[in-house]
């Protein structure tokens, strides 16, 4: 094995990383996620805002409704250029024909898209997945390639379980792929089993042993996951050894412990320019806003001390930290909050603040809504705003994502929630809920182990969905204070692995989880259901 590229070597690569962002394909395999085509699209504005070069859709073959979603996404922000040039849209295609062409047929929208074909190439996944010898798996990358090629100049091959394959193996697939015309070559830590020296040095070898990459200008990519804790480590190792395109996801969400959080590896590139010499075109101040909408249209809430976007990220406790930070920001803080959208200036409306106040918070904090949104977005501010004097930018934020988008297809709205108990009766609630399409309400009564449960009990029996089971329940304050809004995700299973995510807000608990569990409801009628078989 050869030694790693030193740093000016690396700067011959080129200095630009391209950032592939795969929140709304792997980012949505994890458990629980499921965006439909709207919550993409709104997902995908949001990241053409944030400026990444690449938006992976989705997987078209796997479903129906991912077929549409990329389709949507292709339509819209794959034509947008209201920022100049509109982001590539990916898909991604299993090495088999069929999965290509569903691929191809739902980019076609877009003004630029590329396939990303994929095929495992490791021992144990030959083996045991495939069936296959080494030569097969050559032919079959080969021609999966070529046949992706037929349908764009932009085409991207994963050897996947890359860092569990035999070397050698490896660079016979990468030189055969670029030999048969794939523009970027994808090396991705499937199970998240490298560590950062060794990573490096398999890309630097890459270089060193397929002349071909280099001379067609092929990109060679990353794609790690984090069962180690080191996407991050891995892939800024992998740039510095020549990568320049790195795969990640919002919040780092992904298969199990997740893909290589976007935010914190741009934020890595930029800081440590000096060192690294690369740097991305990631329109930083963005980050926080597209983690948030992410944290809120996934239910998979952003832990406080997560590196760049929790909440902790610029906070100071100890006294010493915070004698120096108000000398000078630079003592304790290596980046400036401004850089990644989280500057503390605070909007701040009460019940006085009328539409006008209310409509220029909502464009500055960037929202584009709809009449019926803003509307709708209003009237749960003034409501409020009664119960609570101060209104928050972050209890606006929380407001619109969780209460206006999508609510055009909701088949349950809640009209009523009645509850009652104590510490020596057993809690009941009764609601009454709106069924939209027939325009009939319905009521239910129900006793729980708590409010919380009678409540989602009520609702599930109004409804006539019996078949429905809580599976988690989380419930964190959206700002401090005893009148903080509450924010309630909960996670519900329709038959077995069919889960849905829920969210709500409310400064009454117990309402808020009734909003969240009609949310959950509402997804689970709107979304078709995709076999785990086809989660890659
Ligand atoms: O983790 C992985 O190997 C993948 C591939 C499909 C790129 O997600
Ligand atoms: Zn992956």
């Amino acid at each position: 094995m050869g030694k790693p590229i030193d740093v000016s070597q690396a700067r011959a690569f080129g200095d630009d990383v391209v950032i592939f962002d795969t929140t709304l394909r792997d980012g949505e395999q994890s458990p629980g996620i499921s965006l439909d085509a709207r919550e993409k699209v709104e997902i995908a504005e949001q990241l053409a805002r944030l400026n990444v070069d690449v938006i992976e859709a989705g997987f078209p073959a796997a479903s129906a409704g991912d077929f549409d979603a990329v389709k949507a996404v292709a339509e819209t922000v794959g034509n947008d250029t209201s920022r100049g040039r509109a982001p590539v849209i990916a898909a991604l295609a299993r090495a088999m024909p069929g999965d290509i062409e569903r691929a191809a047929k739902s980019l076609a929208p877009a003004a630029r898209h590329r396939i990303h074909t994929f095929l495992s190439t490791s021992d144990i996944h030959r083996r045991y997945m495939l069936d296959a010898t080494e030569d097969e798996i050559l032919a079959q990358a080969i021609e999966a390639v070529e046949l992706a090629r037929s349908y764009t100049d932009d085409v991207e091959f994963s050897p996947q379980d890359a860092t569990r394959t035999d070397f050698e193996f490896l660079v016979d697939i990468v030189a055969a792929v670029v030999e048969a015309g794939a523009t970027t070559v994808n090396i991705p830590d499937t199970v998240g089993y490298a560590l950062p020296h060794d990573f490096g040095i398999w890309i630097a070898q890459l270089h060193e042993r397929v002349p071909a990459i280099a001379e067609r200008g092929v990109v060679i990519s990353v794609h790690c996951h984090n069962d180690l804790g080191l996407a991050v480590a891995n892939s800024v190792e992998a740039v510095r050894n020549g990568a320049r395109q790195v795969e990640v996801a919002v919040n780092g969400i992904g298969e199990r412990a997740g893909n290589c959080s976007l935010e914190e590896v741009v934020m890595a590139l930029r800081t440590r320019a000096d060192i690294l010499g690369v740097d991305h075109r990631v329109n930083t101040p963005e980050l926080t806003r597209t983690s948030r909408l992410v944290s809120s249209l996934t239910g998979y809430s952003i832990q406080r001390n997560k590196a760049v976007v929790g909440s902790n990220a610029f906070a100071h406790e100890s006294g010493i930290h915070q004698h120096g930070v108000l000398q000078d920001r630079l003592t304790y803080e290596i980046m400036k909050s401004e850089d990644v959208g989280a500057d503390g200036s605070q909007i701040v409306l009460g019940k006085h603040s009328g539409r006008h106040a209310f409509k220029q918070t909502v464009d500055d904090l960037g929202f584009e809504l709809t009449d019926d949104e803003f509307q709708s977005a209003f009237q749960r501010f003034k409501t409020l705003a009664d119960k609570k004097g101060e209104v928050k930018r972050e209890d606006i934020t929380a407001i619109i994502l969780a209460e206006t988008h999508v609510k055009a297809d909701d088949a349950f709205e809640l009209v009523t929630l009645r509850v009652a108990g104590g510490s020596d009766v057993a809690p009941t609630a009764s609601v009454e809920v709106r069924l939209v399409e027939e325009d009939r309400v319905v009521s239910a009564e129900a006793t729980g182990d708590g409010m919380v449960d009678a409540a989602c009990d009520a609702i599930r029996r109004a409804v006539g969905r019996d078949e429905v089971t809580l599976v988690s329940f989380q419930v964190s304050a959206v700002t401090e204070g005893i009148d903080a809004l509450g924010e309630v995700t909960v996670t519900v299973e329709v038959e077995e692995g069919a889960r849905f995510t829920g969210r709500g807000v409310s400064t009454d608990i117990v309402e808020a989880s009734a909003r969240a569990y009609i949310d959950a409801l509402n997804r689970s009628q709107r979304i078709v259901h995709r076999s785990d078989e086809f989660r890659p």
